[in-house]
């Protein structure tokens, strides 16, 4: 089983909706039980609640379970866990690195999948509200994610 992480600030807006969206596309490509997906935030202040009314409006929309997801917090054993480890933004990573284990752990940036946008870092809605925007990136990163694990890994 090859493993995904995202993480966020959070993990109710970007990390969960990525979470949601690449597992959907799993299913779709019929590799269910090759590759899971799970997703968490480098901060404690929403441990155990769904993800955001406005992640849940967009995967609503587009027909995307977030059935029983709940927010997390990152731990170092999760460097150990995971294959693939995607921050959404520069200040998750300089979060993660500060665990222990962490200036060993390869994490990858979100918008290293998308090269050629102008976005380097995925805008928090939760400051800017803009969730159609986040769900753009998601789904056009998470195709490209997939396809690499495809090519990796499987
Ligand atoms: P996320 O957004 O990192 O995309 O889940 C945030 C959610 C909550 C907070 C910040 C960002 N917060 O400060 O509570």
């Amino acid at each position: 089983m090859i493993s995904v992480l995202f993480v966020c600030l959070g993990n109710i807006c970007r990390s969960p909706m990525a979470e949601a969206i690449l597992r959907h596309k799993v299913g779709e490509a019929g590799l269910d039980g090759k590759i899971s997906v799970d997703s968490a935030g480098t901060g404690d202040w929403h441990l155990g609640k769904i993800p955001h009314e406005g992640t849940r409006r967009m995967l609503d929309q587009y027909k995307i379970s977030y059935a029983g997801m709940k927010a997390r917090q990152v731990a170092s054993s999760d460097f150990e866990t995971f294959d693939y480890i995607v921050c959404m933004d520069d200040s998750n990573a300089t979060n993660l690195r500060k665990l222990p284990g962490g200036e060993q752990a390869t994490v990858l940036k979100f918008m290293d999948l998308l090269p050629d946008h102008e976005l380097r870092e995925v805008p928090d809605p939760y400051y800017t509200g803009n969730f159609e925007l986040v769900y753009e990136l998601m789904d056009a990163g998470c195709q490209v994610l997939l396809d690499k694990i495809c090519q990796e890994k499987l």
